[in-house]
């Protein structure tokens, strides 16, 4: 079996410039936003299906889903939100396993903004938590996406609290800092991550 660390913290902590500096390592990343985008691009079952429960108005001008409008309009329909999931949840599973059993690399940086919320904590080897102070996490989010506080505010409702999402992980990547600031406490990571994969690998052969 591969070794997964997954990747998680709250929106705009800082996974997806953690993840690149991996990346550089030469870790391989799996992104689960990228998954679920996947899942619904033009042309798959699963955005023929959305279209035919929500019609015609759910897409862009371009033939992609308005992503924005569906996330509106779950948040208002509870069942309309377990239909997505239910439909949802198991293709981006198969595809995630399908790209993790594809990908090289000792071991696997699993990117999921929402490992906590939707509890998926146990498929993974290891949990590590970039942590940001949530002025900060604010502050970054807003003039990244051009948001008001009070959407972030709500974004940041929907997702668990910095305490929960701690007591969760194995290792923390501190991201108030500098983003160059990052880079030790990733090659140290890094480094631990790979002999933890060995080890396992090890283990598994002595079974
Ligand atoms: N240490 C840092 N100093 C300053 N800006 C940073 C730092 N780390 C990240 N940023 C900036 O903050 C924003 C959020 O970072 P990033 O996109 O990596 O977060 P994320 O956790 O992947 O967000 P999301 O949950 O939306 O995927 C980006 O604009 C990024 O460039
Ligand atoms: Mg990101």
């Amino acid at each position: 079996m591969r070794y997964i660390v997954a990747l998680t913290g709250g929106i705009g902590s800082g996974k997806s410039t953690v993840a690149n500096a991996f990346a550089k390592l030469g870790a391989t990343i799996v992104d689960a936003d990228i998954i679920a985008r996947r899942v619904v691009e033009p042309g798959s079952d699963a955005l023929q299906a959305i279209r035919e429960r929500f019609g015609d108005a759910m897409l862009l001008p371009d033939g992609t889903l308005d992503r924005a409008q569906l996330r509106q309009r779950i948040f208002c329909s509870p069942p309309d939100k377990a239909w997505l999931n239910a439909l949802l949840h198991p293709l981006i599973q198969q595809e995630t396993q399908q790209e993790m059993a594809r990908a090289s690399g000792a071991y696997i940086m699993w990117v999921v903004p929402l490992l906590i919320e939707n509890h998926l904590q146990n498929r993974a080897n290891r949990v590590l938590v970039v942590d940001v102070d949530t002025e900060t996490q604010v502050a970054r989010t807003m003039e990244r996406d051009g948001i008001s506080r009070s959407q972030i505010n709500n974004i940041l409702a929907a997702q668990v609290s910095r305490e929960q999402r701690l007591a969760s992980a194995d290792d923390i990547i501190n991201n108030n800092g500098h983003p160059g600031d990052i880079t030790d406490s990733v090659a140290k990571l890094h480094q631990r991550y790979l002999g933890l994969a060995a080890s396992a690998t090890r283990q598994d052969q002595s079974l």
